[in-house]
């Protein structure tokens, strides 16, 4: 078969804070889909960068007192640090703040103009006059214009779900500097993504796409496609737009093309020839692995700025779902917001690595990490399996017969072991890498099933069984040798490890039918150690802390607390609640609606608990209802009350419980 020309990227992590496991996820995925086509015998190239644009990076780095240039240079060397130590295998980890990226952003956008699909329009936007500049969003707070909620955020109000403009807060503040913010005029240019709804209808059902997220994308298309504003106006840290002194890229217009900056950089060092890859009649395949979050601006915004700029589009996007920690999203308090550095200061990158493997399985449903899952699948399939399989044949060959396999091995289960490659395959080009690693398994427990059954440790005693142990432990051997090319893409450092110990080149794909005879292999180190629960303690308190320490400088500058009348106070009708049904609204990135048992009545509320709660923990649970809040009426429904909960208000939720014998009903005194 001819080898495929494959270019691969993972999304462009921001410059502006750590790696933490939701990266480590994605490069970890696209990592071993990387490794899987390099073993099999294509030609391979995997490019990434850091994200160094925007108006985040540029207050960080003033709140730091260092240049924004300064800042992202210190991350990157961060960033480059914990994916190697991940064993991330990127050929080029570069940055949008780079001369090509400034290039192909300038390229781009002067073929958009020159199409005709760049307008320029007026816009009105909230602006700080103290900061001098234009603030987005999330930069302004004031009181929510339906609830009249205090500090609700510029585009939606965290208190009641409702959606709105900034200009429409009641009372807004700049974030930034506390001043009131005033409307002001500044011209805008505009990607006019309209005029590619025909080309994007198509393009998003050509088979690029994974069907949900092409679902996903047809509804998308049919409510109509909006242009898009790629300029921001002066203060930015970004690229300036060629003739328009103070406008700037917008950040997200500069970011995919980074892929393309990245790679440029590569083929220069190379001497590789980039149109192989990028031109319209590309041979060569590009594949982009992302999370769902940013599908818009990778199926729909990229591929139209390719088309448009005269560049081939995308092979396929590999769209994953979030990672959550013990069911719930990963969260500072809980210590479930694990920074790479924290986990490889007490853990081995490869009990992650194979973990994630295990349950990646190549569609965009989150996946979650169950701590204790985790160390029980690592030790009980990489330790108790897999190592095994080498640890007990080992002993015998090197100490009975000097390290030498025997002159023939028992083919059945060798050759069926070797037959199950085209399937293991299948799966990991399909990203379903679940479905390989059970395969893989299902392999490792036949192996050490046919030991069991063999028990070399008894024929060992009979003389006359002597070459019968050499052949047993000889299959074993080349089975561990088979399972270890398989497991190659998840666990390279392993693998490694085991060419050492085996005596033989470079395990992959390609060499999976050398069966081992007469062969000398090496003594047998442990080659990999269970993974003790105190490990993992140890990873969960530390990322407590630090996020305490963080949270420290917000802690001091607490709002001093104003007392209330008891009179007010006895006015709250506080009852015990039992929440019956908890069911999401697929509409609303906060809020639950959750059916509520007071014992005499049952009542509907919404809570903005979504990012805290799955509804299947929620289900049977006791809390705290405001049983005498006027009913509010949602976008979503009434909401008959509200539950208490305690938090910091930066996903941290907590609801409020009555310990075990409260029933629902009671009142809360
Ligand atoms: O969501 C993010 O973290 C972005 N920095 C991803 C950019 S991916 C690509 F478009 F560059
Ligand atoms: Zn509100």
């Amino acid at each position: 078969m001819e080898t495929r020309r494959i270019l691969v990227t993972s999304a462009l992590p921001n410059a502006n804070g750590s790696i933490h496991l939701g990266h480590l996820m994605e490069h970890i995925q696209t990592d071993i889909w990387v490794r899987f086509q390099r073993s099999v015998g294509n030609e391979c190239i995997y490019v990434c960068a850091d994200d160094a644009h925007g108006t985040a990076i540029m207050l960080r780095a003033d709140e730091k007192g260092i240049s924004p240039e300064t800042l992202i240079e210190e991350i990157r060397s961060e960033h480059t640090k914990d994916f190697s130590d991940f064993l991330i295998s990127h050929d080029n980890y570069y940055t949008t703040h780079s001369e090509e990226n400034k290039q192909y952003a300038n390229f781009i956008f002067e073929r958009l103009k020159a199409n005709g699909q760049i307008e320029v329009r007026s816009v009105a936007q909230l602006y700080d006059p103290q900061k001098k500049m234009f603030l987005a969003d999330r930069f302004i707070v004031g009181i929510c214009p339906r609830c009249k909620a205090n500090d609700q955020y510029g585009d939606n109000c965290e208190n009641c779900g409702a959606t709105y403009d900034a200009t429409d807060l009641i009372n807004p503040r700049s974030k930034l500097s506390g001043e009131k913010p005033i409307l002001k005029e500044s011209t805008h240019f505009f990607f006019t993504l309209s005029q590619f709804d025909d080309f994007l209808r198509k393009w998003t059902k050509s088979g690029t796409l994974q069907e949900q997220i092409a679902n996903k994308l047809a509804e998308w298309l049919d409510s109509g496609l909006q242009d898009w504003d790629i300029s921001r106006d002066a203060p930015y840290f970004g690229f300036e737009i060629p003739d328009a002194p103070g406008k700037y890229f917008y950040v997200w217009l500069d970011a995919p093309i980074g892929y393309l900056a990245s790679f440029k950089h590569y083929c220069d060092l190379k001497s590789l020839d980039f149109t192989d890859f990028w031109a319209t009649n590309s041979r060569c395949e590009v594949h982009h692995f992302i999370g769902k979050d940013i599908v818009n601006f990778h199926a729909l915004f990229w591929p139209a700025m390719l088309k448009a700029a005269d560049f081939r589009t995308p092979t396929k996007i590999h769209a994953h779902g979030f990672v959550t920690v013990n069911g719930h999203k990963m969260s500072k308090s809980r210590g479930t917001f694990i920074n790479a550095r924290t986990y490889l200061n007490h853990l081995n990158p490869e009990y992650l690595r194979y973990y994630f493997a295990a349950k990646i399985n190549g569609n965009v449903d989150d996946l979650d990490i169950s701590l204790e899952d985790f160390v029980q699948r690592v030790n009980s399939d990489l330790v108790g399996k897999v190592i095994n399989i080498a640890s007990r044949c080992a002993g015998f060959i090197n100490k009975q017969f000097d390290g030498k396999l025997s002159e023939h091995v028992s083919t059945a289960l060798v050759e069926s072991s070797i037959a199950k490659g085209k399937q293991i395959a299948s799966f990991y080009e399909a990203g379903d890498y679940s479905k390989a690693v059970r395969e893989i398994m299902s392999l490792a427990d036949q192996a050490n099933r046919y030991i069991d059954e063999q028990k070399p440790w008894i024929m060992i005693k009979e003389p006359d069984h002597r070459e019968k142990v050499q052949q047993v432990c000889s299959d074993g051997i080349n089975l561990f040798r088979i399972i270890m090319i398989y497991l190659q893409p998840v666990i390279p450092s392993l693998a490694k490890k085991a060419e050492t110990f085996l005596g033989v080149d470079e395990l992959n794909w390609t060499s999976c039918q050398n069966i081992l005879v007469d062969h000398q292999i090496n003594p047998f180190t442990p080659l990999l150690t269970r993974i003790e629960m105190t490990a993992i303690d140890a990873i969960v308190e530390t990322s407590r802390a630090e996020s305490n320490n963080a949270n420290e400088d917000v802690q001091e500058n607490k709002n001093v607390i104003e007392t209330i009348k008891y009179e007010d106070f006895a006015k709250l009708d506080l009852r015990v609640a039992r929440i019956l049904k908890a069911e999401s609204i697929p509409e609303a990135n906060k809020l639950l609606r959750l059916t509520l048992d007071l014992g005499e009545e049952q009542r509907i509320i919404f809570a903005g608990i979504k990012s805290a709660y799955t509804t299947d923990d929620l289900i049977g649970k006791l809390t705290i209802l405001v049983a005498n809040l006027e009913p509010r009426k949602m976008r979503f429904g009434i909401s008959e009350g509200m539950v208490l909960a305690a938090g910091n208000g930066d996903q941290e939720i907590f609801l409020l419980e009555p310990d075990p014998g409260a029933a629902p009903g009671m009142q809360v005194t």
